[in-house]
């Protein structure tokens, strides 16, 4: 009887926090909107000239381990420098988030995997967060260097 009660009064925002203290249930898209859409946008569409798009572009620069690493070490460290997304330049500061955990990298970083128009990639897992967490520091500059590298090798369009 009690729990028939107890369940009758849980809200969802009190779900959500009960899934939030489970690490194998994960909350993509909170953690997405918490972090990151604020810039790259809610539907990850990104604003010309400022913050590059997410949507679709993710997925596909995910299909590599070099495309997932870039990934991971840009949310972990940031990335500064000029990029050429959709045919415009944007010249931005990301800044690190390397403050939050592996967790929350992942499902943030998941989240902009399943963004239309979506295509199918693995996704990621805090083990493979924290494996470039590892790595050490690496500098918004030295980030925007690796892209270009991953641009140069057709990782990054
Ligand atoms: C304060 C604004 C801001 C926030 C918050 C932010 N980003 Fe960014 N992000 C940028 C900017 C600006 C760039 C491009 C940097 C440059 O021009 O060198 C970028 C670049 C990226 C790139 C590289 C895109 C490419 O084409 O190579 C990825 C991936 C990315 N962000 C993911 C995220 C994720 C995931 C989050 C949340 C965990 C996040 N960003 C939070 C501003 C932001």
């Amino acid at each position: 009887m009690q729990t028939r009660s107890a369940r009758g009064f849980l809200t969802h925002a009190a779900l959500a926090a009960v899934i939030a203290g489970t690490p194998a249930l994960a909350v993509p898209k909170a953690t997405y909107v918490a972090r990151c859409a604020m810039c790259h946008q809610p539907g990850g569409e990104g604003l010309a000239g400022q913050f590059p798009r997410l949507a679709g572009r993710g997925a596909a620069i995910a299909q590599t381990p070099a495309g997932r690493h870039y990934l991971a070490r840009t949310v972990l460290h940031g990335m500064y420098g000029t990029i050429l997304v959709d045919g415009q330049s944007i010249t931005g500061l990301m800044p690190s988030m390397v403050a939050m955990t592996d967790a929350e990298i992942a499902e943030a970083l998941n989240h902009v995997l399943s963004l239309k128009p979506a295509k199918s990639a693995t996704p990621f897992k805090p083990a493979e967060i924290a494996a470039v967490r590892a790595e050490g520091k690496a500098s918004g500059s030295q980030n925007a260097e690796l892209r270009r590298q991953l641009v140069d090798a057709g990782t990054i369009k």
